[in-house]
């Protein structure tokens, strides 16, 4: 099983569009799809076309991680069958809100790895949409996953906001979780053919490099279209969704082979460390223990790390 978060500090990018594209392709592929959704605003959810009361959803989830609220948290959406691919979403709630602390503990950002590991077996690909901020939720999302994929506008004008979401992300995997990396940055709602697109393109491929992800999404009424029908955007007719769906359909390529070629990382000295002192510190704030972890670097004995 594979977990990638879809984040970006700023809301209306395309997160959930994105998400809901990339579980598109998934699903359509054959894949065993979770969609999980932790955003208040539930759009994945919708989009899933799971609607209705819920006895259980992501909120309980991040309360308890038991067996049994993990999987009545989790519905089939609606988004029909195919051979062998699964849909499902964990549905989200705007009572996630409070677990969205700025300062959330060691104890708090673990919940969703541990739920993730009660359906390990059940699914090919899990794919997180957050909301557009870096508190409780979104570091609860990326400690549960593998990736973190970056959603921007084709313009440099979220530059900060991208540069805070990468540094954060380095900022865990190295004290927290070493199997955490950035995908990559998704270029969202490039308009097609516009005379300006490769100038945007290259300026954003100046700051970031290789970070850039090569396939860029455009901008096509046809997405709003079955994202508000609540259908997939592999299964909407016309020439304009199914050329955006080719376009997902390579980034998902391009996340699955970064999950499977991306040599398996030896924990270093330190991290290794790092989740040792994880281990004794749970009832700390994450930062409190990031901030330690930056400090001391190489430089604490295991016995020291372990506080004797
Ligand atoms: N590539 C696209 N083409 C057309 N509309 C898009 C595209 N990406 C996003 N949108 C629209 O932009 C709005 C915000 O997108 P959304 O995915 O909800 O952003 P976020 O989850 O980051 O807040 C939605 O109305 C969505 O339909
Ligand atoms: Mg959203």
């Amino acid at each position: 099983m594979h977990v990638l978060s879809v984040s970006s500090l700023k809301g209306g990018v395309g997160k959930t569009t994105v998400a809901l594209g990339l579980a598109s392709a998934a699903f359509s592929r054959g894949l065993r799809t979770l969609v999980i959704d932790l955003d208040t605003q539930c759009d994945a959810t919708t989009g899933l076309g799971a609607i209705g009361e819920f006895s259980e959803t992501s909120a309980d989830v991040l309360q308890s991680p038991r067996h049994n609220i993990v999987h009545r948290a989790i519905v089939t959406s609606s988004w029909g069958k195919n051979q062998s691919g699964v849909i499902d979403v964990m549905v989200g709630s705007p009572r996630s809100q409070g677990h969205d602390n700025p300062y959330p503990t060691l104890g708090e950002v673990w919940r969703l790895e541990t739920a993730l590991t009660k359906v390990e077996r059940d699914y090919d690909l899990v794919i997180i949409d957050t909301p557009p901020s870096i508190n409780g939720l979104t570091r609860t999302a990326w400690v549960a996953s593998d990736r973190v994929l970056i959603v921007s506008e084709p313009s440099l004008f979220s530059v900060v906001a991208t540069d805070r979401t990468i540094h954060a992300v380095e900022e865990l995997r190295k004290g927290l979780t070493p199997r955490l990396g950035v995908l990559g940055i998704l270029i969202n709602r490039l308009k097609p053919s516009a005379p300006e697109n490769e100038f945007r393109v290259n300026e954003i491929r100046e700051r970031y490099g290789d970070l850039v992800i090569p396939t860029q999404i455009e901008e096509r009424s046809s997405i709003q279209q079955a994202t508000g029908s609540a259908r997939a955007i592999h299964s909407w007719p016309g020439q304009s969704s199914q050329e955006i769906a080719a376009q997902f359909d390579e980034v998902l390529d391009f996340a699955l082979e970064s999950f499977t070629t991306q040599p398996v990382r030896r924990p270093t000295r330190a991290e290794r460390k790092a989740q040792r002192v994880t281990r004794i510190m749970r009832g700390q704030t994450l930062d409190t223990v990031l901030a330690l972890e930056a400090e001391e670097g190489e430089e604490l004995s295991p016995e020291e790390a372990l506080g004797l």
